[in-house]
């Protein structure tokens, strides 16, 4: 059924973003390189965090589904590991949101919503592009 699909979906992404946020902040802390990176990192948690809170005001419409597989959390990683993780991540959450928004009318609710996770989302992938092509990842 699409419509029990699309909340599915949505509930998977408030997990993911609550993971998210509790990710950023252990590698804020586990960041031992260029600081302003290591601010940044905390800066993604509380979006993060805020893009799960958005998401948990639509799911408080909708019957839940809830079908989520735990990911892990990562304590070890090194500052280059951190980065190219973040990335992958935020180019997964990018590729399902644009997905998601496609289901949507552009004048609902519901698509702003998304629509501004996404560009949250876009903003915290260019970091990471940027911040690899500067080397800083390196020192
Ligand atoms: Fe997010
Ligand atoms: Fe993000």
């Amino acid at each position: 059924m699409e419509f029990q699909k699309l909340v599915c979906d949505i509930e998977k992404e408030f997990f993911n973003e609550i993971f998210a946020s509790i990710q950023y902040k252990i590698d804020s802390r586990n960041f031992s390189g260029d600081k302003k990176m290591k601010k940044e990192l905390l800066k993604h948690s509380n979006e993060e965090y805020k893009h799960a809170m958005l998401l948990c005001e639509l799911l408080h419409h909708f019957p839940s589904f809830i079908n989520y597989k735990r990911k892990s959390l990562n304590y070890q990683d090194n500052d280059e590991e951190i980065i190219k993780r973040n990335l992958n991540d935020e180019i997964d959450a990018i590729n399902t949101y644009t997905l998601l928004l496609d289901k949507f009318p552009k004048e609902s609710g519901v698509y702003k919503t998304i629509e501004s996770i996404l560009k949250d989302e876009i903003e915290h992938k260019n970091d990471f592009v940027e911040f690899l092509k500067s080397g800083l990842h390196k020192k």
